[in-house]
């Protein structure tokens, strides 16, 4: 990551954490963005003394919040959030989402779900005209199904591969125990069917496309200023 590119993840960060005020339950999002968020709600809580509970997104996620200090809950404890955060790989002008970078994109989306606000932090590179030219298309399978699931991205289009490890042999093992194929799109000129064919289709447990969740965009700047939209 440049100096820049921190620089804008900083600000995105810092921006949401001051949304956030006491007594407000969380989705906590996973990914170098959600970290600079996680980072400097753990500021205020510090120093301001503000009281949060969050919902973890991931392990990653789980891990980092307890370090800064935020209180962690459950769905089943907390099953309605006031606003969660969450980094993003891609996002269209109709604010739908490629997420899934880090293999959490099915619990990000449970948690995203449940979200009044559903606040997306993103540096300019992330802001596309249209989802799928640079970044493939996470999809979590259950391992049995994986060679009919390539084979329903093949006729979506896709050039579909098996996420492997680094430094682990075989493929990289979601938190829920499953597989991720990245099913490289030369553009997803409709994410909506996209999203349908895969619901539907045994064996897949989510994917990366994230539509009609996000309610804010936060978009940061190399110089360290935010834009702010919300969802057209
Ligand atoms: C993890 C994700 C991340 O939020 C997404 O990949 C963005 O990550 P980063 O902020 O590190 O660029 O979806 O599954």
């Amino acid at each position: 990551m440049s100096d820049l590119q921190a620089a804008a993840k900083r600000a995105v960060g810092e921006h949401v954490a001051s949304m956030i005020s006491t007594g407000m339950t969380l989705g906590v999002g996973t990914g170098s963005t959600a970290a600079m968020a996680i980072e400097a709600l753990g500021a205020r809580i510090r120093n301001e003394g503000i009281q949060v509970k969050g919902v973890a997104t991931s392990f990653a996620a789980e891990r980092l919040a307890r370090q800064h200090g935020i209180v962690l809950t459950t769905l089943d404890e907390s099953p309605d959030l006031d606003l969660a955060f969450d980094g993003a790989d891609e996002v269209d002008p109709a604010f739908i989402l490629i997420k899934g970078r880090g293999a959490a994109q099915t619990r990000e989306k449970i948690v995203a779900s449940r979200a009044k606000q559903f606040v997306v932090l993103v540096d300019e590179s992330k802001v596309v005209e249209a989802l799928g030219y640079r970044m493939p298309l996470p999809v979590e399978v259950v391992p049995m199904a994986v060679a009919p699931v390539i084979q329903v991205l093949k006729r979506l289009g896709a050039d579909p591969e098996i996420r492997m490890g680094k430094m682990k042999d075989g493929p990289v093992v979601s938190d829920q125990g499953m597989w991720v194929v990245d099913a490289h799109f030369e553009g997803i000129p409709d994410p909506r069917h996209v999203n349908d064919v895969l619901l539907k289709t045994p064996g897949v447990v989510d994917h990366g496309l994230f539509i009609d969740l996000a309610t804010h965009l936060l978009i940061g700047r190399s110089d360290g200023g935010v834009d702010v939209l919300g969802r057209p």
